[in-house]
């Protein structure tokens, strides 16, 4: 969506605020021995309370309030109470949820408890390069450098990118236009952000997989060659200059 009002700021603020809470909360709760449904369920509990609606639910009948994905699952993980989340594991968590008709989309991977299975170093990837590909956004930036940007950002870090996954417009409903936000350069797309508009962006950084297949749950991403792969999501604004991350309340994270 375009915003053009102060009322469309605060409802798309609103709504990015529930899930950036949400997420933060999910991840604090969350322990080994616990199941990937437990956090679910807690993130359903502070979702409903803050009035908002899961949208993956909504939009696309997901079984459950939030996806969760552990270890070689990329994406669209199902919150499964048979997944019980282990110290170390890498965890991702995405919560996307509509509230007074907005819609918002946040996520983030990070290590359970002790970094035995050394996750670190990949996650920590991800997220600085969420922030140098965000920084470099404004109005007339064109979509497919900031594609170039991440892919050579996670080559110089030693990883490769997911190419077949991408970032997208929000706000109005969990996917919008420009749909095609991806994590590689694609000379053909001349698309260029504008200034106004809301966007979710977000990296796939991958130890070995390019593309990102479907497994037989009928939800669950998973790297047509295995591997790890992390990915971090924020919702902005984008201006004329550094975009506004609608959905900072997790910035503390690490
Ligand atoms: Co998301
Ligand atoms: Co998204």
């Amino acid at each position: 969506m375009s915003i053009t009002t102060e009322a469309e700021l605060d409802g798309m603020k609103r709504v990015s605020e529930a899930v950036a809470v949400t997420l933060k909360e999910m991840r604090n709760y969350a322990r080994p021995g616990m199941t990937a449904k437990e956090i679910d369920e807690y993130g359903g509990e502070i979702l409903n309370a803050l009035g908002a609606k899961s949208a993956p639910k909504l939009t696309y009948g997901f079984p459950g309030w939030t996806c969760i994905s552990v270890n070689n699952e990329i994406a669209h993980g199902i919150p499964s109470g048979k997944k019980i989340l282990q110290e170390g594991d890498l965890v991702n968590i995405d919560v996307s949820a509509e509230l007074n008709g907005y819609w918002s989309d946040n996520g983030g991977s990070f290590v359970l408890g002790e970094d035995i299975h050394q996750h670190q170093a990949l996650v920590s990837a991800s997220k600085a390069i969420l922030y140098k590909a965000i920084q470099y956004i404004k109005g007339g930036t064109r979509v497919a450098d900031v594609g170039k940007l991440i892919e050579t950002e996670a080559r110089k870090s030693g990883y490769t990118v997911i190419r077949n996954l991408a970032g997208h417009g929000v706000g109005r409903s969990l996917h919008e236009s420009p749909d095609d936000i991806l994590n590689c350069y694609v000379r053909f797309n001349r698309t260029r952000f504008k200034k106004n508009s809301v966007v979710a962006i977000e990296t796939f950084i991958s130890t070995i997989s390019s593309f990102a297949n479907q497994s037989n749950d009928g939800w669950t991403l998973v790297g047509n060659k295995g591997g790890f792969v992390a990915q971090h999501e924020h919702t902005i604004v984008v201006t004329d200059h550094e975009p506004v991350i609608l959905t900072a309340a997790n910035e503390i994270w690490n």
